[in-house]
């Protein structure tokens, strides 16, 4: 059915019954984002229709993982848009990164030129939503849409709050004992404070470009400019759980832990598995991204070698493409696949150890199962993520590209064999687990909050208004400083003087 027509159509549904259900219209808007973030925007859509309301979606990737029975109640708005292919950089050059990042952020607003983009905003008659769930990354230009349908607007990050989530908020940032998510030394101190001061700059800069494709789409007069859009942002929810997986920093009441809400709200897959046997198990899964049918023989071969040192383990992997090379015949305690059900095995207390490429979400689910993991990390913030597993002693991690079967082989024994591993990560799976309230039950009482209080504007927080050098009372600072200085250098003055005096 064409969208427009079938949105009208939901309108009208959504008109009539919503006299009957306290049931509210609330637009998602998930665009430009990889899979495993949109993931995340979809577990927080979903409590939103498990509780009865009417959602529209925007996304740029298809709405492969939502549940089939809930789409009733959700019209769907793909907007066939791709961000810039990603070039292959040769370069590392640091400068080279930084103006591929800003050409990124400055492709980012041709979106909003797409013609599926321009049909939705122009509908007339323009639809009522009660609030806006925009999966943040990068696009407070998008903060526009909140003002175009004039409603409240909350947004979902799928990490740690970063600087710029940070600054939207109007949370402190404390660069000196706060290590960055995405850092993979995990810096503290001078060091860090020096590197935040950096980084500021560069968000200043990369704001700039936001700002300008902003009020290109969203001009004033007749809209609020830019900054009054950022300060408008009623909520951010982070999908990360401060108080068990840390850095423990300060926190304003608006920004919400929702850590775990994968878990929580993953779509009900039918699992033809039968997972009869009572043989302990170990899980290897390198991801979803990870395409073994291109791998080499010899990348393969190493897994192989290693795997077959326990016989006694049935060895569940996560293999795309079909078993050519006959591995599950020759070695049957493989069990190849190219899905199994994760978390099923996870929970399973025959599942020793977790063999993953370090994804937040995979890393997650170990937490919260509890599983030892041996990371073999192979980009970004699986580095980050692994250097935690590691340092937080749940578990191991190789490198991926010249670690050896005899590694794998020494790595898997350790975790089996020192139950230190085990141990850590129950006790952490523990704490993380133990909260008052899950993360379901804050994604709706919180939204439903916003939505019942009109906006929840007694949340707002006043240092939103103040600028950098107010908020840092940095002029205040300098006042009192310079008086004292004078006041010095004047009673040393004097002293001369005396001094003098007396000498004569
Ligand atoms: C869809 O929304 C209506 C109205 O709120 C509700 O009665 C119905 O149960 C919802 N459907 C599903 C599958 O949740
Ligand atoms: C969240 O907690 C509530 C209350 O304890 C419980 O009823 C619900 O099943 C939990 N949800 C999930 C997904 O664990
Ligand atoms: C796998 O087995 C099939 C059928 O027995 C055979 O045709 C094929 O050559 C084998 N592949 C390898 C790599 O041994
Ligand atoms: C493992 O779980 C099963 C049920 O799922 C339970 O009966 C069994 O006692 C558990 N074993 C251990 C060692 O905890
Ligand atoms: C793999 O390379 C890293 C540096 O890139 C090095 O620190 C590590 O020791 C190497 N490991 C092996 C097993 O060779």
């Amino acid at each position: 059915m064409n969208w427009s027509l079938s949105f009208s159509l939901h309108l009208l549904v959504y008109w009539l019954s919503s006299s009957a259900v306290q049931s509210h219209h609330i637009l998602g808007l998930f665009v430009n984002v990889h899979r495993s973030q949109l993931l995340v925007h979809l577990a927080v859509a979903r409590v939103l229709l498990q509780r009865g309301h009417q959602l529209t979606l925007v996304t740029t990737l298809p709405l492969d993982d939502l549940d089939e029975e809930f789409k009733e109640n959700v019209t769907h708005i793909l907007v066939d848009w791709q961000s810039s292919p990603e070039e292959k950089l040769s370069s590392n050059d640091f400068l080279t990164r930084l103006e591929h990042m800003f050409r990124r952020l400055e492709h980012s607003g041709n979106l909003l030129k797409h013609s599926t983009w321009k049909n939705f905003m122009a509908h007339t008659p323009k639809p009522h939503f009660d609030l806006l769930l925009l999966g943040y990354h990068f696009n407070d230009h998008l903060l526009g849409v909140a003002a175009h349908f004039k409603c409240p607007v909350v947004i979902i990050t799928t990490q740690q709050p970063i600087c710029q989530v940070n600054s939207l908020m109007g949370n402190p940032e404390e660069r000196w004992y706060v290590p960055q998510p995405y850092d993979s030394r995990q810096r503290s101190g001078l060091e860090a404070w020096i590197f935040g001061w950096w980084e500021k700059g560069i968000e200043l800069l990369s704001r700039r470009i936001l700002a300008r494709i902003y009020s290109e789409n969203f001009p004033s007069p007749q809209y609020p400019d830019f900054d009054t859009m950022r300060r408008s942002v009623v909520m951010s929810f982070n999908n990360h759980h401060m108080i068990s997986e840390g850095p423990i920093q300060p926190m304003l009441p608006t920004m919400l832990d929702i850590g775990g809400i994968l878990i929580e709200q993953t779509p009900k897959v039918k699992s033809n598995f039968e997972f009869s046997s009572k043989r302990p198990r170990i899980l290897f899964s390198l991801g979803t991204r990870f395409i073994w049918r291109t791998a080499s023989r010899h990348f393969i071969d190493k897994f192989v070698a290693a795997f077959e040192h326990f016989p006694d383990f049935d060895i569940y992997w996560t293999y795309d493409g079909s078993d050519s090379l006959n591995l599950t015949r020759v070695h049957p305690h493989l069990k190849l696949a190219k899905w199994w059900p994760q978390r099923e095995l996870l929970a399973s207390n025959l599942t020793r150890i977790f063999i993953t490429h370090g994804g937040k979400g995979s890393i997650t689910e170990s937490l919260y199962y509890g599983k030892p993991i041996l990371g073999l990390p192979l980009v970004g913030d699986q580095l980050v993520n692994a250097l935690k597993v590691v340092e937080k002693n749940w578990g191991l991690s190789l490198n991926i590209h010249n670690c050896t079967s005899f590694d794998i082989i020494q790595g898997i024994h350790q975790l089996l064999d020192n139950s230190i591993y085990a141990k850590t990560i129950e006790k952490a799976s523990q704490l993380y687990r133990d909260r008052p309230q899950n993360a379901t039950q804050v994604v709706s009482f919180w939204l439903e909050y916003t939505l019942r209080h009109n906006g929840a504007k007694h949340l707002y927080n006043p240092a939103r208004d103040l600028n950098f050098w107010q908020y840092y009372s940095i002029d205040i600072h300098l006042t009192i400083y310079s008086c004292l200085f004078l006041l010095v250098m004047a009673l040393i003055r004097l002293d001369q003087v005396i001094n003098k005096k007396q000498i004569c």
